[in-house]
């Protein structure tokens, strides 16, 4: 929307391992290059699991694809006894552009909590990494408080110790949207979208705000993303199943068409 480079992103969760996701992230650059005056202008990137960045940042580099790419989460720490984490100077070093934080599984599956969140955001930031702070209510939410209020405050403590400099992307996926085929209406992801930009006006200046890209997620398909691009506040999608569809994901990415 506006000025704002569209970003058409794919969260693959716990799916295809780095044998599929070479094949995917092939075939996917095939057909976005099948049709390059229709998505010229867009940003797709790929969500893979850890074990397959390594594979997808040596066949991006080499075939020099216009995909980017980044990981599904990260530690807040950088380095130390945490058994299991990937730190972002990892990330940063295998080329990663973005790290998804707060997707509504790690807050629920993971209990990350709100300053879990900030802590990450604080561990992408001081590597370079983009990250794609992920805020959203469930339907208690939503009939409890409304719209926009507990993305909102999601977004205010995730930004918490953030400076106006900061180069982020963030996504709001309401939880009873994800995995459920129940979109949201474009008219209402437009309005917490506006209200989230309004906090970064209000927390990091209105330049940053206004080149903040705001994505919406939640069952996102091919048929609905035209509606949800033409919204003024609402610059992209993050795509949980319908980017493990390789046309799917590619018709998405083609909005315009
Ligand atoms: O992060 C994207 C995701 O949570 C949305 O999932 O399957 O509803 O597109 P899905």
């Amino acid at each position: 929307a506006l000025n704002r480079t569209p970003l058409i992103a794919g969260n693959w969760k716990l799916n295809l391992d780095h044998l599929q996701a070479i094949a995917f992230v092939q075939k996917l650059a095939w057909s976005l290059d099948d049709a390059k005056h229709d998505f010229a202008g867009v940003e797709v990137a790929v969500f893979p699991p850890f074990t397959d960045l390594r594979s997808v940042q040596t066949l991006v580099a080499s075939d020099k694809l216009p995909i980017a790419f980044g990981a599904q989460d990260l530690s807040a720490h950088d380095s130390g006894a945490y058994t299991g984490e990937i730190s972002g100077a990892f990330l940063a070093k295998l080329e990663c552009s973005y790290v998804i934080i707060g997707h509504s599984e790690r807050r629920t599956l993971h209990n990350e909590t709100d300053e879990v969140v900030a802590a990450k955001v604080q561990a992408a930031l001081r590597h370079s990494l983009v990250p794609i702070i992920c805020v959203g209510e469930t339907a208690e939410d939503l009939e409890t408080h409304g719209p926009s209020a507990v993305p909102v405050a999601q977004l205010r403590a995730a930004l918490a110790g953030v400076t106006s400099a900061a180069d982020i992307v963030v996504a709001y996926e309401p939880v009873w949207a994800i995995g459920s085929g129940q979109a949201a209406t474009p008219d209402q992801a437009e309005q917490v979208a506006a209200a989230l930009r309004a906090v970064l006006v209000e927390l990091l200046g209105d330049d940053v705000a206004a080149k903040t890209r705001i994505l919406y997620g939640g069952s996102v398909k091919a048929a609905n993303i035209a509606g949800f691009m033409r919204e003024p506040n609402v610059d992209g999608a993050l795509v949980g199943g319908a980017s493990l569809d390789l046309d799917e994901f590619a018709s998405i990415a083609r909005f315009k068409q």
